[in-house]
């Protein structure tokens, strides 16, 4: 008889936002003549920038030619891809990272919730809450925690982000094995100072702990103070791993790439107290399990390092800042207290309310889907996020329909 895998059983019945597409296709279907304005899901509206597409338009031409045509490429990526990755993301910001260091892979969701397989089954996680639901579900799937109890798994050390610690997470008192951090943050759109990254760098050195870094939302980042990459804190390359993605910051949702940095000299142990770099480890299961991104996907992401690749991603999350510089101010004058915005994407809105019953009344009474904190984590209960991916018509469409909603309410 074939057995399934039972940790998926301690898992909540679906994930998040495929819970919320559920739930506001009934309310489409339901209700056909009442056109839904989407700021839930963090997806990006706008078309790519011009310059991806002509990169995307000539690789195209180059596999319709025998010269030029191309089959597998390397796993780990093209060299011209993780070149620009390392020189332009890493050395000019004074990070040293090696082109085979990066890994182009089809999006940081996968790479983040893969990575822990090169993990052993019994170390200690440590995960922020409210949180990226994959880092959680992902080590639930691994069998690394007990049941849930109270909308927390047992064997997880939670660090709790609210308004008290700035939705930055303090370093515990106890050891940690892996720590997932995120910023800018998804959901709440923080950022940590350089002394908080500091910091925890420091922890996972003194824990021999490993830290992995998802820094896909680096491009909103304006205040310059802010770091962009766990790499500008010294003595990072021994201790974390980093995600980057071009989704956010080019509009590549649909088109797929992103990257996982393994410095080579982050090592983790065996039971017999042996070191192994994890950048062997990591190298064995992307050869192993995926066969590359797309050559002309690479191209185009290419092209984002380009003079006008450069002017039009900043163009790009230019315009998306303004639109949650928008949200933000007018939640602010409906009354509720906001964060984020600013260096992020999203907007976390203390409703001061059940959030899923906030959720249906923007669903119902205003046809506004956002994101309900309770999902990312126990610490969400009482906030909602808003995406700023949507049309500057639809943000402003959408911020009226939420005013007169909850003036009515
Ligand atoms: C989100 O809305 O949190 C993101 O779009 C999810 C993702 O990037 O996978």
């Amino acid at each position: 008889m074939i057995r399934i895998n039972e940790n998926y059983t301690k898992l909540k019945a679906s994930y998040l936002f495929a819970d919320i597409a559920r739930r506001v296709a009934a309310f489409t279907e339901a209700n056909p003549g009442k056109p839904v304005i989407r700021l839930g899901i963090g997806d990006v509206t706008e078309p790519l920038p011009p310059a991806c597409v002509a990169a995307l338009h000539a690789a195209a031409d180059e596999m319709a030619s025998r010269a030029t045509f191309r089959g597998y490429g390397p796993e780990q990526g093209y060299p011209f891809l993780r070149e620009l990755v390392a020189q332009r993301d890493y050395a000019q910001r004074g990070c040293r990272i090696e082109p085979d260091e990066v890994f182009i892979s089809d999006g940081s969701k996968c790479d983040c919730g893969n990575i822990q397989e090169i993990f052993a089954d019994d170390i200690r996680l440590a995960i922020p809450d409210p949180v990226y639901p994959v880092y959680v579900d992902t080590n639930v799937m691994a069998g690394r925690t007990g049941p849930s109890e109270g909308g927390r798994y047992q064997g997880i050390l939670y660090l709790d982000s609210t308004a008290l610690n700035g939705y930055v997470p303090d370093v515990p008192a106890e050891p940690a094995d892996l720590v997932y951090l995120c910023f800018p943050n998804n959901p709440t759109g923080a950022v940590a100072t350089r002394a908080q990254l500091a910091a925890w760098v420091d922890y996972a050195r003194r824990n021999r702990a490993v830290i992995l870094f998802d820094s896909a939302y680096e491009a909103y980042i304006r205040d310059p103070s802010v770091p962009r990459s766990i790499y500008e804190i010294e003595g990072a390359r021994d201790v974390a791993i980093e995600f980057r993605s071009f989704s956010k910051t080019a509009g590549f949702t649909g088109m797929r790439c992103a990257y996982t940095v393994v410095p080579k000299s982050l090592v983790a142990w065996d039971r017999a107290g042996d070191a192994h770099p994890l950048h062997a480890l990591w190298n064995r299961r992307h050869t192993t399990k995926f066969n590359g991104v797309s050559y002309p996907v690479q191209r185009a992401a290419a092209a984002v390092y380009s003079d006008e690749g450069r002017i039009q991603t900043r163009a790009l999350t230019d315009f998306y800042l303004e639109n949650a510089r928008l949200v933000r101010a007018e939640m602010g004058r409906l009354g509720f207290a906001c964060v984020g915005g600013d260096n992020a994407p999203y907007i976390w809105v203390d409703v001061g309310r059940d959030s899923w019953q906030f959720f249906d009344l923007l669903l119902e009474r205003a046809q506004v889907v956002c994101t309900p904190g309770a999902g990312f984590g126990r610490c969400g209960e009482g906030h909602v996020r808003i995406s700023a991916f949507n049309s500057r018509e639809n943000v402003e469409k959408a911020l009226g329909r939420i005013g007169a909603a909850l003036r009515q309410a």
